[in-house]
């Protein structure tokens, strides 16, 4: 499902979360992580993050990564398209004292992956809903994960689905310059499986489910 050519479709994504870092990391001040996102955590706790290493895709301004620091997790390297969310991670760092834990790539992961090494977990929270190309995003993170692969999308209900597809059409139509998309699950848990990969966590809140798979 490719609404557009790559390039314009990755400088969408990042001006688009470019104009949100700074809103990112208030409300994360502010609130704290959200239903879905301890829904993640917990999942990563059962399958265990003491000593390893996390690869964040669409990482924002880091403060999921941060917890897993805090709860035991060795390092974190965080890739994002926008500029300015990895700016504001890495003042997030410095200023919780994880500046040596954590590294910051700037680009598309599908673009750039190959200079990516590999972690033993890999997370992408509502990162596969900001992309065009679920297959190489999927095939390629998978590539870069030795043991557990972790992930949110929009919830496969008709009250999440049809909503986020009208709101895709009206994006397109008014020409603004990024839009989400929704993926079937199918796409990604198969591809988890048929790499050896076991689902061994699923949890929803209202519009997010999250999984968790070892292998
Ligand atoms: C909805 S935000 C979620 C960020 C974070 N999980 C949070 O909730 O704070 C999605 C992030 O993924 C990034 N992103 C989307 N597609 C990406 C890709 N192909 N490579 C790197 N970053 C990507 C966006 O720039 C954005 O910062």
């Amino acid at each position: 499902m490719n609404c557009c050519n790559n390039v314009s479709c990755t400088n969408g994504i990042g001006d688009f979360f470019s104009k949100e870092a700074k809103k990112f990391l208030k409300r994360y001040k502010k609130k704290g992580l959200e239903r879905s996102q301890k829904h993640l955590i917990e999942g990563l706790l059962n399958a265990g993050i003491d000593k390893k290493s996390i690869l964040e895709i669409g990482c924002g301004v880091g403060y999921l990564h941060s917890r897993l620091l805090l709860q035991g997790a060795k390092s974190a390297t965080g890739i994002d398209i926008s500029e300015e969310m990895l700016r504001y991670a890495k003042e997030f760092m410095k200023e919780i004292g994880l500046e040596k834990e954590t590294s910051y790539h700037t680009g598309d992961f599908v673009e750039i992956s190959e200079s990516i090494k590999k972690a033993e977990i890999t997370i992408l929270d509502k990162v596969i809903c900001c992309y065009p190309e679920v297959e190489s995003l999927v095939e390629k993170s998978i590539q870069k994960t030795d043991k557990v692969y972790a992930f949110t999308l929009p919830r496969n209900v008709s009250w999440v689905k049809y909503p986020v597809l009208i709101a895709i059409q009206i994006l397109k139509i008014i020409r603004f310059n990024f839009h989400p998309y929704f993926h079937e699950h199918e796409v990604v848990n198969s591809r988890l499986i048929a790499s050896g990969f076991k689902n061994i966590y699923q949890n929803h809140t209202f519009l997010w489910e999250t999984y968790v798979f070892t292998k």
